[in-house]
């Protein structure tokens, strides 16, 4: 094999702009790993969608690649949310390329970025379509399980980092049979101190702080097993940015919140994402979150069915919602089994402190 070279990748500010190839080209190796590791088209990315997570005043992002001549046979990326202190990290390495210590190479890169950026912990995923089955790895925090043996699990033990949750993906086949939504809505407690308010596209200015607040409440909220996890704080700007970014990336979001009638207060939200484009391209189902103090009026599952008719009224040519939870989460599996959604996907979220 020729020496291979492993150079930093210019991110490029929108699209076409200065490093706009070598972005394309990142994709096209990305969306190859997953493919081989996944047989499921959910999770393939396109460019603009990188772009829109390597980009903007809220993260730190550093993009390398290594190249055997000109082509391009593996990828270490880095992402730091300003003001953290857990850092994320992926590795790829094309397949007729491995085991020959170039993941580790490219590894070694990440850790640097994490130093000069000051993070102390790195943060990894390794993606399984093996839900049971052969030798497993367990959760440290509930049943759930990745295959001991797949290359990214022993290439993460290897570089030193510790299993410290394992989510589930599930998808839900579109659309959701009407009679399902409204079954599942008279048999739902009843809620009325509570008004549900829906939007597609950006957030109205009117509701923005109050879901502001939810977003920085919900990125602590969710079960994280043994994960560090830092807060992200959220403000209208942060929000208008997301949305921005959102529609830059091809996505039309659609959003249900739950309203305190009383008090005016935002106490509840759900977003799912769907490609503007019918591309036949999953939708994504984000976070959902209803505050600890307002639980128990099944306000959870009432904005999701909510935003789930809102999805049925849309032409979007989406043949499935995917989502992700962390298998310690009965509360929100609960939710989403009632509605349909079955696992196909675990991940194993890793970290290691630097
Ligand atoms: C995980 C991945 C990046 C490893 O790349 P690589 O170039 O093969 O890694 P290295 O050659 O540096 O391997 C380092 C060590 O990891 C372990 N390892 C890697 N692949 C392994 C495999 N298939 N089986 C067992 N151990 C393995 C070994 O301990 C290896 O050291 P050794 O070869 O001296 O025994 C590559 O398999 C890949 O691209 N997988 C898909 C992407 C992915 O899942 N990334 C998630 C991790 S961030």
């Amino acid at each position: 094999m020729t020496e291979i070279e492993i150079r930093e990748l210019v991110i490029p500010a929108s699209e076409g702009a200065p490093g706009w190839d070598e972005l394309v080209a990142r994709t096209e190796l990305f969306n190859t790993i997953v493919r081989e590791v996944v047989d499921s088209p959910d999770l393939l990315e396109t460019p603009q969608q990188t772009l829109a997570w390597a980009t903007g005043e809220y993260v730190i992002s550093r993009m390398f690649g290594a190249y055997d001549g000109a082509s391009l046979v593996g990828i270490a990326e880095f992402t730091l949310e300003r003001g953290h202190s857990v850092c994320w990290g992926w590795v790829g390495v094309a397949v007729d390329h491995r085991r020959a210590g170039l993941g580790s190479r490219l590894a070694d890169r990440l850790y640097t970025c994490a130093e000069q950026a000051g993070a102390t912990t790195m943060e990894a995923g390794t993606t399984h379509s093996e839900l049971e089955g052969g030798e497993r790895l367990s959760s440290p925090v509930s049943p759930g399980s990745v295959p001991a043996d797949a290359a990214s699990v022993q290439f993460l033990l290897s570089q030193g980092f510790r299993l410290g949750q394992v989510d589930v993906t599930s998808g839900l086949t579109l659309p959701v049979p009407d009679e399902l939504l409204d079954e599942l809505w008279r048999t739902a407690r009843p809620s009325e101190d509570y008004e549900l308010i829906d939007w597609a596209g950006p957030t109205p200015e009117e509701l923005i702080d109050g879901y502001a607040r939810l977003r920085t409440v919900v990125s602590t909220a969710v079960p994280a097993g043994e994960l560090k996890v830092d807060e992200s704080v959220w403000d209208a700007a942060r929000v208008r940015e997301a949305d921005e970014s959102n529609a830059r990336a091809g996505s039309i979001t659609i959003t249900t919140v739950a309203r305190h009638r009383d008090s005016g207060e935002l106490v509840g939200f759900t977003r799912l994402g769907y490609p503007a484009a019918a591309t036949g391209e999953a939708a994504a189902q984000g976070y959902t979150l209803v505050l600890p103090e307002h639980r128990g009026h099944n306000l959870g599952l009432k904005i999701k069915i909510n935003n789930l008719r809102r999805l049925n009224a849309v032409d979007h040519g989406a043949s499935r919602v995917t989502t992700g939870n962390a298998d310690e989460n009965a509360a929100m599996l609960a939710i989403n089994r009632a509605l349909g959604f079955r696992p196909f996907l675990v991940h194993g979220l890793w970290q290691k402190p630097l």
